[in-house]
């Protein structure tokens, strides 16, 4: 692996996503030995005017809980020693200059650096700033070490609000820099169980005859929160469910789900078959989408008072190939619903001639919960022990906590932060790949944005709206009743 110094720049560093994901990720990483002390060194930038300290003390309490602060209480005071704050604004020169000054003094500073030099800019800010901070940092911030080294840059959704937005964004970013210096987050694809799903598929004999149309009926991939937009109403009411969750996170999940094999595992073959996948979605339907808003949702002070901005959604979508024509894929994410949790449901078509006339009590289904409690189970039918020759539903478990006890599944962003640094873009979206995702929903969203197709209001805490379940219906998902997973208990 590589050596030399290593700068960590994280641009918005008062913001709420590096105080809540980036540099608490950076923080276990630090302590977990993936951040080499003599290497490394962390730069926060942003506007106010505020000294070192100030800033370590607004992200402390975020880096560590009251359960673990006293074990970490060493690693987290030489972590926070490291950071360092520079401020200035995001479109001026001054400002990058003193960055690549503190940058270059601590490149210096560093004995083993050898010259080389790793800059990694991590961008925290809201994507409006995106163009002009490239340009600054192209312009005075890029690595200058002949001894090689490199210079890339991390961007967070939203990319863009649709299809000529997202080109826009991504020609003016790729006029800076080459596609492998960029790294496109989502942080699903950093996910266990996420990140699980090719070996489980390509791995795995039993999967690869079932995986098909001639057996599934139909996939969910379905994200819900129990809270609604607490905080966030300003940012959410542009944007809403399709663009915070579905465009992005449920719609890379489904790639993992639809793919075929790629021809190795290097990062461009699996992403030149995700690609393929997204291209192979046809127009979404109106009749196959279900729209909903949580009563409510227009209290906030942010959010106008007509607004139409959906906090549900349930869209179907079809993949027009060999291996899926006539599969429904139903994308479904919703907020202020009953719970917390994320999963992917593959339901299989009915046994055909059914001897145990058991059908109605439920489908084979494999179901891959990403969160929380990971599992996968599948959902079988079996003989009700007993004397009576009776069927019932039941499951093959796998649960994480129980079968890997001890085992601590990393966070999402822990694991793409070590990807960027170490060069390894898998987990990242591909600008073809963002281009073929807007594409999908770009035509739906304007059709929304304008009026045409409207939110139904749902009660908060409930399911969403009823035509939602009813649209599952006519695409032919079938309810298992009677029966409930539960997550086993240590
Ligand atoms: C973010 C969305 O990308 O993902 C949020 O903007 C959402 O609205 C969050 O709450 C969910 O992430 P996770 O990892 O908690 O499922």
């Amino acid at each position: 692996s590589e050596t030399g110094s290593l700068s960590i720049i994280v641009l918005g560093a008062s913001g709420d996503l590096a105080k809540k994901k980036t540099f608490p990720a950076l923080f276990n990483l630090y302590h977990q030995g993936f951040l080499n002390p003599d290497e490394v060194h962390i730069f926060g930038y942003a506007r106010s005017k505020i000294s070192d300290e100030e800033l370590r003390d607004k992200i402390h309490g975020y880096l560590v809980d009251e359960k673990n602060a006293s074990e970490k209480a060493e690693a987290l005071s030489k972590f926070l020693k490291l950071i360092k704050y520079v401020s200035g604004p995001y479109d001026s020169e001054e400002g990058f200059k003193r960055l690549d000054k503190a940058i270059s003094e601590h490149e210096i500073s560093k004995k083993t650096s050898e010259g080389s030099s790793r800059r990694l800019f991590y961008l925290a800010l809201p994507p409006s700033v995106y163009p002009s901070v490239s340009k600054m940092i192209k312009a005075w911030c890029t690595n200058k070490s002949d001894l090689g080294g490199w210079t890339r840059i991390v961007v967070e959704k939203p990319f863009g609000k649709d299809l000529e937005s997202a080109e826009q964004l991504s020609s003016q970013i790729g006029a800076l820099f080459d596609e492998p210096q960029i790294y496109r987050i989502d942080h699903y694809l950093g996910k266990e169980l996420v990140q699980n799903m090719l070996v489980l598929r390509f791995a795995n004999r039993l999967f690869l005859p079932l995986w098909n149309r001639d057996n599934i009926a139909n996939v969910q991939i379905v994200f819900r929160e129990d809270f609604g937009t607490e905080g966030r109403g300003g940012y959410f009411d542009e944007y809403g469910i399709i663009r915070d969750i579905i465009q992005n996170h449920l719609l890379q999940v489904l790639c993992l789900v639809a793919m075929e094999k790629p021809i190795s595992l290097k990062p461009e073959h699996i992403r030149d078959e995700k690609v393929k996948v997204l291209q192979s979605v046809i127009p979404i339907k109106d009749e196959e989408v279900v729209l909903g808003q949580y009563e409510g949702y227009r209290d906030d002070p942010t959010v106008p008072n007509d607004s139409n901005t959906p906090t549900f959604a349930t869209t179907i979508l079809r993949i027009d190939n060999e291996r899926w024509e006539g599969v429904p894929f139903i994308l479904k994410a919703g907020k202020a619903m009953s719970s917390k949790k994320a999963d992917i449901r593959i339901q299989f078509k009915d046994v055909p001639g059914d001897i145990f006339k058991c059908q109605n009590q439920g489908r084979n289904e494999f179901v891959i919960r990403l969160q929380p409690s990971e599992a996968m189970y599948m959902k079988l039918t079996v003989k009700q022990p007993g004397l009576e020759m009776q069927t019932v539903q039941s499951e093959l478990d796998l649960s994480y906590k129980q079968r890997y006890q001890g085992v601590s599944i990393p966070e999402a962003y822990e694991r793409l932060i070590l990807d960027t640094i170490r060069g390894d873009q898998q987990h990242f979206v591909r600008r073809d790949e963002l281009k073929a995702a807007w594409e999908i929903f770009t035509p739906l969203l304007h059709r929304i944005d304008k009026g045409e197709v409207k939110s139904i209001p749902y009660k908060q805490g409930s399911r969403g709206p009823a035509e939602a379940d009813q649209l599952l219906k006519k695409a032919g998902y079938m309810q298992t009743h009677g029966y409930i997973w539960i997550p086993p208990t240590l």
